[in-house]
């Protein structure tokens, strides 16, 4: 059954009325902004979000935190290591602060959504005036004309998880883009934070991410990145439509390129999906599909809802109807429970299935969830080594994927450039996600290039330019 809650288009109006009312007083005086993200590409996205926002309110954006009237942290709170960096990051801005009393600076993301947290931080850090969690951005310039006002504001939503639509957005890069198909999850997976800070699982509807990819297409983007928390279960709070027939339907986009989506629950990866994948010309060749572990026991006590056969299973029906799919992963090691024999089992998974990347990670207890509660915490020291073992691994099995693309043709949407002292390395990605540096020109950024794969070298491929497309 359909249970979303829009955020109504009169607040959003309501919002952006206020910016545009803002704007004559912030431009004049000139103020900046600055934002550090953490985390996943949601993130990123909702960064994107607040930066239109901020610029439509008259803010510029500052090279830097010392040149900055306005400092964002957006937050992750999946694993530990990600806390621990911010607090060290917040608590230096103390001195920036003393010098500079006008200074705001906010916390916001999914760690400040976390039961708690924000009362937390406020005690801890006088110096931070505003707290929000990831599912009120939209409410931003109402709660930065409080803090202008000189109000401490937080704002956290413990129940609506609305969705809005119609917000604005900066973009840093020209041709690629990411664009939200679901928020939240519904999959509680033991393990992890994300449904408790991100809330339940709401689709967007069809005709708003259509608009989305077209005006973005129009604009000269051609790659296009639909995100999820699982975007296989996309549609399934809707009366109609499938994650499937999603890609089907926006394969036309005129100026459309490249279709990519992440990340895929192996659970929820069902024969038409990779029929999809299969049949559209612009989805391309490679699946995200988290595996967690490689082991049926692990996989049960995280609630992953498959086991290592069927996801072997996925893997052998993707690579046989797509021969050219290549596959990344994330893993997680020193689970609860997890004996030698597990780990071992998550090994000889990773050696089967040949990733071209994994994620790998050492098991984080988030307060709150089931794990965390769970009998067997595995001692960090063998967490360390686990991860080291399936990192070198991995390491292994990467040099032996790159060594399959010596001599191969293909385009490349150039991503980034290394300037070095003799010569300018670009990068890129094919469209299979394997990603290859070549010499070129600091022109060719943006660019889609065809090239020719020479060598490898320990983690990455290196090419030479065939010709020039500049699609
Ligand atoms: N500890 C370690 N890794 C985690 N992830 C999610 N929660 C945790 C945790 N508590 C990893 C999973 C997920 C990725 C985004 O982060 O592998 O797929
Ligand atoms: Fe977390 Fe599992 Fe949902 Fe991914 S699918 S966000 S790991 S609960």
């Amino acid at each position: 059954m359909d249970q979303r809650v829009f955020v109504s288009k009169e607040e959003i109006e309501r919002q952006m009325a206020l910016c545009d009312r803002l704007h004559c007083e912030i431009a004049p005086r000139g103020l900046r902004f600055y934002i550090e993200t953490f985390g996943c590409q949601m993130n990123v996205r909702d960064s994107e979000t607040m930066k239109g926002i901020l610029a439509r309110m008259g803010y510029a954006e500052a090279e830097s935190k010392e040149q900055a009237d306005l400092i964002l942290f957006n937050t992750c709170c999946v694993r530990d290591h990600a806390e621990k960096r911010l607090m060290g990051n917040i608590g230096a801005l103390k001195e920036l602060k003393e010098s500079n009393p006008a200074l705001i600076i906010g916390i916001c993301g999914c760690m400040m959504q976390q039961k708690g947290m924000a009362e937390r931080m406020l005690k801890r850090f006088p110096h931070v005036s505003l707290i929000f969690g990831p599912n009120v951005v939209f409410r931003l310039p109402e709660m930065l004309e409080r803090v202008l006002n000189g109000e401490r504001v937080r704002m956290t939503d413990e129940e609506h998880f609305a969705i809005a639509e119609g917000l604005p957005r900066v973009r840093d890069n020209v041709r690629s883009a990411f664009v939200n198909i679901t928020y939240g999850c519904n999959n509680y997976c033991t393990y992890c934070i994300v449904p408790f800070v991100r809330g339940r699982e709401r689709s967007r509807d069809y005709e708003d991410i259509r608009a989305e990819v077209e005006s973005l297409c129009a604009e000269g983007i051609t790659e296009i990145t639909l995100l999820g928390q699982n975007v296989n279960s996309y549609a399934n709070d809707l009366p109609e439509g499938s994650f499937a027939e999603l890609l089907y339907k926006l394969n036309d986009v005129p100026g459309l390129k490249r279709l990519r989506f992440m990340s895929s629950h192996p659970k929820d990866l069902t024969d038409d999906v990779i029929r999809a994948i299969a049949e559209n010309d612009k989805v391309c060749h490679h699946v995200h599909l988290p595996v967690q572990s490689g082991s049926n026991e692990i996989l049960k006590r995280m609630n992953r809802k498959y086991t290592r056969e069927q996801y072997l299973e996925i893997i052998r029906k993707l690579r046989k109807a797509i021969p050219d799919i290549e596959f990344t992963t994330d893993i997680i090691v020193g689970f609860p429970g997890e004996t030698e024999e597990m780990f071992q089992e998550t090994m000889s998974l990773v050696r089967e299935v040949g990733y071209a990347a994994a994620f790998t990670f050492a098991y984080s207890p988030r307060f709150g969830t089931a794990a965390a509660k769970m009998a067997d915490q595995i001692p960090e020291d063998v967490k360390k080594r686990r991860l080291y073992e399936l990192n070198a691994l991995q390491a292994e099995k990467t040099v032996e994927n790159n060594a399959e693309y010596v001599g191969a043709v293909g385009e490349l949407l150039v991503e980034g450039c290394d300037q070095r002292t003799d010569e300018t390395m670009l990068y890129g990605k094919f469209r299979n996600f394997k990603m290859v540096y070549f010499a070129g020109k600091p022109e060719q950024l943006n660019q889609y290039v065809t090239v020719r794969v020479l060598r490898t070298s320990k983690n990455s491929l290196i090419g030479e330019q065939v010709e020039s497309n500049n699609g």
